[in-house]
């Protein structure tokens, strides 16, 4: 029987492959932050699959929540997958944004997963278990006014590319997904620092606002498809560094990819300068 931690499982990507996973037999340690109150989240998993779930608070920016949930999880035996999923977008013009909201997206998105998976690290070595990191496509090509939430995901990228050889003589692997646009609660739970209407970002922050709102209410594809690539990368016996998910994903990477370096940037900005224009 296999041991899966999800950070963030209250919704989203977490929630769904929480489920996913005890359907398929495995024991699941779903964690979520302020859990007090929100049991009725798991009520139909735990009639369904009784002990195998594990519901965990875990906050992954508190080192004492980090260090009692690794507590729990080695008390039981250890754990076969990390997935560090719990993060949150924090978007707007970076001269505007307050140097405590960067340093929250970093302790969130990328602190939070490196000290969770150094602590779990002995219990993932032991089972030769693996890691996945939900990276973004934000990770590997930014856009204008994503600056804090593409940096904390560049950062787990780098990281994680550097784990990826690090941990392979040891047989931990590590994998990173890099989604586009999928219709989770991500969206509803992202902060954006406004532009005032006499800031010189005022053009492309309304560009964005008016962006986000035809994408809001519905737009993106399910989120089905990202579990789907989770489950396989939980089971699969060898799994890739990066796993791109979703159209736009992909038609973003290929850009980066195929096309030569300054090409693609050059593109791009064209690009983005008439979809936020000043
Ligand atoms: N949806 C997309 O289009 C998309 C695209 C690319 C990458 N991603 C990545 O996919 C992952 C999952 O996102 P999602 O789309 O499923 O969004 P979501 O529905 O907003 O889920 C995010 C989860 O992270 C949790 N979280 C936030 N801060 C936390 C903290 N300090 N400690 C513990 N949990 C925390 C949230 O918990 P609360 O309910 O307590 O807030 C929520 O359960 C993220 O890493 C995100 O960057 C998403």
């Amino acid at each position: 029987m296999k041991r899966a931690l999800i950070t963030g499982s209250s919704t989203g990507f977490g929630r769904d492959l929480a489920s996913a996973l005890l359907e398929r037999g495995w024991t699941v340690y779903a964690s979520l932050r302020n859990s007090a109150g929100r049991e009725a989240l798991f009520a139909e998993d735990r009639k369904r699959f009784g002990e195998r779930l594990r519901v965990l608070e875990l906050d992954v920016a508190q080192a004492a929540q980090r260090e009692a949930a690794a507590r729990a999880i080695e008390a039981e035996g250890g754990l076969d997958c990390l997935v560090n999923n719990a993060a949150f977008g924090h978007f707007g013009p970076f001269e505007l944004i307050p140097e405590d909201a960067w340093r929250r997206q970093f302790e969130v998105n990328f602190f939070g997963a490196l000290f969770l998976t150094r602590r779990l690290l002995p219990a993932l070595r032991t089972s030769r278990g693996r890691i996945l990191n939900l990276s973004s496509i934000l990770g590997l090509a930014s856009f204008p006014l994503s600056s804090p939430y593409a940096a904390s995901k560049f950062a787990l990228e780098g990281w994680s590319e550097a784990l990826y050889y690090e941990l392979a003589p040891h047989g931990v692997q590590v994998g990173l997904v890099e989604p586009g646009g999928f219709r989770t609660k991500f969206s509803d739970n992202l902060l954006v620092t406004p532009a005032p209407a006499d800031s010189p970002y005022a053009g492309q922050s309304a560009a964005y606002a008016r962006w986000r709102e035809k994408r809001a209410g519905g737009a993106g594809t399910p989120p089905e498809v990202v579990v789907r690539a989770l489950v396989r990368l939980c089971e699969a016996r060898r799994i890739p560094l990066r796993t791109v998910v979703g159209l736009d994903a992909r038609a973003l990477d290929g850009i980066g990819r195929w096309l030569p370096r300054n090409l693609a940037t050059g593109l791009l900005s064209r690009v983005y300068a008439r979809l936020m224009p000043k």
